[in-house]
């Protein structure tokens, strides 16, 4: 028979997040791998969205999204980072930033088109480009802090390069990226004629340093495609509404793709959404967020540092780096299965967000949007690591 697989496959993999929660499961373990929230999201959202079903707002809506929900997003940017979208023509609503970051790529890529990605990086980026018949550039952020330099970042640059993909606040590295990063990035691709299509799906989710989006960069604006999701900062993943911010001219291939993906997201939850965006800076909601995750960020820290393991410190996002070297056991996979199977706590190798050759393997991250209880459980199980460190 015919090869069935199309061969833009080839290098897929079914993903590190499906292959640790599935083992965590098998093991009984607490799965601090995968990132999502194990408690409920705000019951203001899930009545919002159970009154939109009952009022019978369950047909198809438009596929660029509701105008309720993009006109909140366009205030939103407004009022938080002082951006102008118009939400006509500038705003698009997508089935989480996953299908947002899927669209944008398809729409504006082709065949041969190089896109420059951070690594350690977010695995859905570089499948896309390879779906797109694309090649990804790989510019190493070296740990132990991850920054951008400006040397090798300038040399990645060619004439085929269409854009460059950043996180911020990023996963896995868990670094917010200063306005001097951002802006470096931001000069090279002016000077190159680049687009940037920038990840801030835990824009909410910062500790010690504040985020800067990187379209709020003097210039950059007309060339930047923001994408951001609330899944993260709503704790309601599985609701899957994201959402990219553009200049009308990208804006529209991006919903000429979108429009044969999925045609729309769907509604109910989008209703619910127009309420939360229009939530203010100064609301409790903000706050609580920031420091329930304070907390839970101290409590996992400090536990990991006591067994053995060095950690980075996290400027964002709900993740922890953690290095491994001191244990018996160096390697990230061979490390988070014992951990996993005898330890009985779960996390992610970060060789996972490597592409090439010589990948980072002596570091493993951990989530902690998880229950305070769930984290204390397994503070007490990381307790048995302590005998497999190195003499
Ligand atoms: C960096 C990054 N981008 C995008 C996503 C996916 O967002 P969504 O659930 O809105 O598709 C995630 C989820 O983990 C993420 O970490």
């Amino acid at each position: 028979m015919k090869k069935i697989a199309s061969n833009k496959l080839d290098n897929i993999k079914t993903s590190i997040f499906s292959i640790m929660t599935e083992m965590a499961n098998k093991y009984n373990a607490i799965n601090l791998s995968q990132g999502f929230p194990d408690f409920p999201g705000p019951e203001f959202l899930k009545d919002a969205a159970c009154k939109a079903i009952r009022e019978n707002k369950n047909q198809y809506v438009p596929s660029i999204g509701i105008p309720e929900l993009r006109e909140a997003i366009s205030r939103k940017y407004k009022r938080f980072y002082n951006l102008d979208f118009d939400p006509n023509t500038e705003i698009t609503v997508f089935s989480g930033a996953t299908e947002a970051l899927y669209s944008t790529l398809s729409g504006i890529l082709n065949s041969g088109d190089e896109v420059i990605l951070l690594e350690p990086c977010y695995d859905a980026y570089a499948p896309v480009c390879d779906f797109n018949y694309s090649k990804p550039k790989y510019i190493r952020l070296e740990y132990p802090d991850f920054k951008i330099s400006q040397g090798q970042i300038q040399e990645a640059f060619n004439e085929n390069t269409k854009c460059i993909i950043i996180n911020t606040p990023n996963n896995p590295t868990s670094r917010v990226f200063d306005k001097n990063e951002l802006k470096l990035i931001g000069d090279l691709c002016v000077e190159n004629d680049c687009y940037i299509i920038t990840d801030e799906v835990y824009e909410h989710i910062t500790f010690e340093k504040t985020h800067t989006p990187m379209a709020s960069i003097k210039g950059l604006k007309d060339r930047v495609i923001t994408i951001s999701s609330t899944a993260k900062t709503f704790s309601l993943t599985g609701w899957k509404i994201g959402f990219a911010l553009a200049d009308e001219d990208i804006t529209r291939p991006i919903r000429n793709f979108h429009q044969f993906v999925t045609f729309c997201t769907p509604g109910p939850f989008q209703y619910a959404m127009a309420e939360a965006m229009d939530l203010k800076p100064n609301d409790p909601y903000f706050k609580n967020l920031k420091e329930q995750y304070l907390e839970r960020r101290n409590l996992l820290n400090s536990k990991l540092i006591e067994v053995g393991l060095k950690t980075i410190p996290t400027e964002g996002t709900y993740y922890i780096v953690a290095d491994i070297s001191s244990f018996k056991i160096t390697n990230d996979v061979e490390f988070c299965e014992f951990l996993t199977k005898k330890i009985g706590v779960a996390a992610i190798p970060m060789s996972a967000f490597y592409y090439h050759e010589n990948k980072v393997d002596k570091l493993i991250r951990f989530c902690f949007s998880k229950k305070i209880e769930n984290l204390e459980m397994a503070a007490e199980r990381l307790e048995n690591l302590k005998s497999y460190l190195k003499e």
